[in-house]
């Protein structure tokens, strides 16, 4: 284990199961629709290919990438890659690795709404809850998990350790 990280909060088998677990729920909910997975870089990559390879339907994939202005940016994101499909008329489900204060998805939502898909929902890996400042409505949730610094599977410490095939706790400066 790196010496940034303190302990494993999910490890990777727990977070297969549960991978597999959103992946069957996904399947039974979308079946026979036109589903379009965006995932948001660069955090939900990881997750987002392996729930889409659970998920037992035809899909597209997508991904935006979005900058936020600083740490008390209050929701002020834009988009520096957009998405390359029209989700018109598409289910489109949007892939987080993790939501804290809400804002990024707030933002997201509004201008993916705002192109008219037939549905907009989120799957996230990991809800922070204790960070939340907007409330938004979360159809899938992989773990609900404390006010902790957390890296691996896909999130990041200084762009570090977002291979790491668990998700662990970053100890304390
Ligand atoms: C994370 C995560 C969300 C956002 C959630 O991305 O992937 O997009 O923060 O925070 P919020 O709920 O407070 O808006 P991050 O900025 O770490 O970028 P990354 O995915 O490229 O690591």
């Amino acid at each position: 284990m790196p010496d940034d990280v303190l302990e494993i909060l999910f490890t990777e088998d727990e977070i297969r199961g549960r991978v597999r677990e959103l992946a069957r729920q996904v399947t039974a909910d979308y079946a026979g629709r036109r589903l379009v997975l965006v995932s948001i870089l660069r955090g939900s990559v990881f997750f987002a290919t392996d729930l889409a390879r659970q998920i037992e339907l035809p899909l597209a994939m997508d991904f935006l990438s979005i900058s936020s202005y600083g740490e008390d940016s209050e929701g002020v994101v834009r988009i520096t890659k957009d998405l390359e499909e029209n989700i018109a008329g598409k289910d489109v489900l949007v892939i987080e690795d993790i939501v804290d204060t809400g804002f990024t998805l707030k933002y997201l939502l509004r201008t993916l709404g705002g192109r008219n898909p037939k549905s907009l929902e989120v799957c996230t890996l990991l809800d922070r809850r204790a960070r939340r400042i907007i409330d938004i409505d979360l159809k899938y949730i992989g773990f609900e998990i404390p006010d902790k610094f957390v890296v691996g599977y896909g999130l990041d410490y200084r762009q570090r350790y977002r291979n790491l095939p668990y998700i662990g706790v970053v100890k304390p400066a």
